[in-house]
């Protein structure tokens, strides 16, 4: 299989590196993270969510964020809809693109949403009939795809099978989620073989969490099974409420780093990133988790001094 010449990134961080937050990140922050990132050159920010605020109350300002950000005009704005409720939510928000978002792991979709997974397509079908009748994109997200907290092991065949449940739902892209970041290259080479096997490569998208430090290794193993879509959080942002012990997402700066240095296009500005990386750090008033931001950052210092 070729690699990839272009790669997709989707910048996530103000909605999987946000939503772990235990202090309530202030809306206009919320905003200005999701405008620098436009700025940047993102072509897809997954902007918030529209779940239950009891279940994540840190994305409880979904209408307003969506409301107050300033829009380019060809950049997907995404957001995350469990139901029909957040899928009114994310309609009258002008979303452009809405996730389903579903498991591998029978454990973590109890945990994650509170149904099984054949429950859990049920409830979607309805966000896919009505995402299509408005016209508005569609993805699928399949967690636990490399690994699970609560069941451990997960087959490939249930990594498939959802998969190929969503695309016939309608889903534009599919995501092979290791939630828990315990993957390793060979193995994340074979799971997207194998779903690539069954479903359109153009269509699959790899997010790594960064737990174990393997993230840029797998996506480096997805690029040689064909995947040309990646999921990245500035500054490494992030964790899922529901995968206790989960880090963030791997840092964006950081795969555009491994990126442009392998010769293939993203369209995004790097430095943009870094700054964004640093501003929201310090915001949050944690170390930045990007090696290539901090090293850049590094870099700007020592030519100014
Ligand atoms: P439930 O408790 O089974 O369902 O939650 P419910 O229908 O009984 O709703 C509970 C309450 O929430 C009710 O309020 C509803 O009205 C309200 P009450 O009557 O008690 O006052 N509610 C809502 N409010 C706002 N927006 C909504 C909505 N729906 C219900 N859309 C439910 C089921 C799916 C709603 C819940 O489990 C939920 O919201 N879960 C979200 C979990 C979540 O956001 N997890 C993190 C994102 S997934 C992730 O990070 C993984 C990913 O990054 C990939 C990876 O790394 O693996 C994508
Ligand atoms: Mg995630």
């Amino acid at each position: 299989m070729a690699v990839p010449t272009k790669v997709k990134v989707v910048e996530v961080g103000p909605r999987d590196g946000l939503q772990n937050e235990k202090e309530f990140v202030p809306t206009d922050i919320k905003i200005e993270l999701v405008n620098r990132l436009t700025a940047a050159g993102f072509q897809n920010v997954e902007a918030t969510s529209f779940v239950s605020p009891k279940w994540v109350p840190q994305m409880a300002d979904a209408t307003q964020v969506m409301g107050s950000i300033q829009r380019k005009p060809g950049t997907v704005y995404s957001v995350l809809t469990p139901n029909m409720r957040g899928f009114e939510g994310a309609l009258a928000a002008r979303a452009d693109e809405v996730v389903i978002f579903g498991a591998a792991s029978e454990a973590f979709s109890q945990k994650n949403i509170n149904c099984s997974i054949e429950e859990s397509i049920d409830r979607f079908a309805p966000v896919a009939q009505a995402a299509k009748e408005a016209g508005i994109r569609l993805r699928g997200s399949i967690s636990c795809a490399l690994g699970c907290p609560y069941q451990g092991d997960v087959p490939v065949e249930s990594v498939v099978y959802v998969a190929q449940r969503f695309i016939e739902l309608g889903c534009d892209e599919v995501d092979v989620a290791d939630t828990i970041g315990v993957a390793t290259a060979s193995q994340v080479y074979r799971v997207m073989s194998a779903v690539a096997e069954k479903v359109d490569p153009a269509r699959i998208a790899g997010h790594f969490h960064d737990t174990y430090g393997q993230a840029l290794a797998n996506i480096h193993a997805s690029l040689q099974a064909g995947i040309a879509i990646y999921h990245s959080s500035v500054a490494g942002l992030g964790g899922c409420p529901y995968a206790k012990g989960a880090t963030g997402n791997v840092a964006t700066e950081d795969v555009l780093y491994m990126l442009h240095g392998m010769g293939i296009e993203t369209g995004i500005d790097l430095e943009a990133v870094i700054t964004t990386g640093q501003w929201i750090s310090d915001f949050l008033q944690r170390p930045n988790g990007s090696r290539a931001g901090k090293a850049l950052i590094n870099k700007r210092a020592a030519v100014c001094a």
